[in-house]
């Protein structure tokens, strides 16, 4: 199959299509047929390698953290079958023809791939910070950034969650549609919030 990798850490210039095995998957992973790999700042900042701490790249690495496809074969215990239409993360790269995945959810008809595959790691953030927080229904949730990748996804699991959510008070009229209720200035002269 082709894939893209990187043998060195570097800019954009590293990057190389090449001919690689097909992975097969071992238990509890599916190999996914990638028909869509999400491209988010963390990849760059690992083909940069910079959570390297110094060290040189053991071996060719190929990059993308987040994929939607289709399921292709499975491995014991995975609880998926061939045919299923998923989205997650991926394990070992999703700049490929085909990818290994263990977190894995079924792809709802209405979203696209191209939506499909940059949800997962945004999405995880913006749930992880959520469950950190703790917050209960009922309360008011600030969000900077909510018009952001992770801020608009945070907006969406608090909504859904039945918490209030905030944002910018001049972005009021694009955020409507994503359910926020309450918005706050944070930046320029003006604070405060308002309805
Ligand atoms: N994207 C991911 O998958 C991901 C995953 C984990 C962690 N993170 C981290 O989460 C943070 C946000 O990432 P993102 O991908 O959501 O970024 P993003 O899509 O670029 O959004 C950035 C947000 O910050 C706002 N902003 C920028 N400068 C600001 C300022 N000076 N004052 C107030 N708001 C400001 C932007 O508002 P405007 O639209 O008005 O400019 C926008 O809402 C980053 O620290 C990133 O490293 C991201």
């Amino acid at each position: 199959m082709r894939a893209v990798q990187f043998a060195e850490y570097g800019g954009p210039e590293v990057l190389r299509i090449v001919e690689v095995p097909v992975p097969e998957p071992g238990p509890g992973q599916v190999r996914v047929a990638v028909r869509a790999a999400g491209v988010n700042p963390v990849d760059w900042k690992i083909r940069a390698g910079l959570f390297a701490g110094g060290k040189p790249l053991a071996g060719p690495r190929t990059p993308g953290q987040e994929l939607a496809g289709v399921v292709d074969a499975i491995g014991p215990g995975a609880a998926f079958s061939v045919g299923d239409e998923v989205f997650g993360w991926a394990l070992g790269g999703a700049y490929a023809e085909y990818a290994l995945a263990s977190v894995v959810a079924r792809k709802p008809g209405a979203l696209s791939w191209r939506d499909a595959a940059s949800l997962p790691v945004a999405g995880e953030a913006a749930l992880r910070g959520l469950r950190q927080l703790g917050v209960r229904p009922g309360e008011v949730l600030l969000i900077h950034g909510a018009s952001g990748a992770v801020g608009s996804l945070a907006t969406q699991l608090a909504v859904a969650r039945g918490r209030a959510s905030s944002g910018r008070r001049d972005r009021r009229s694009t955020w409507n549609p994503l359910g926020r209720r309450r918005c706050a200035t944070v930046r320029g002269s003006s604070s405060g919030s308002a309805r």
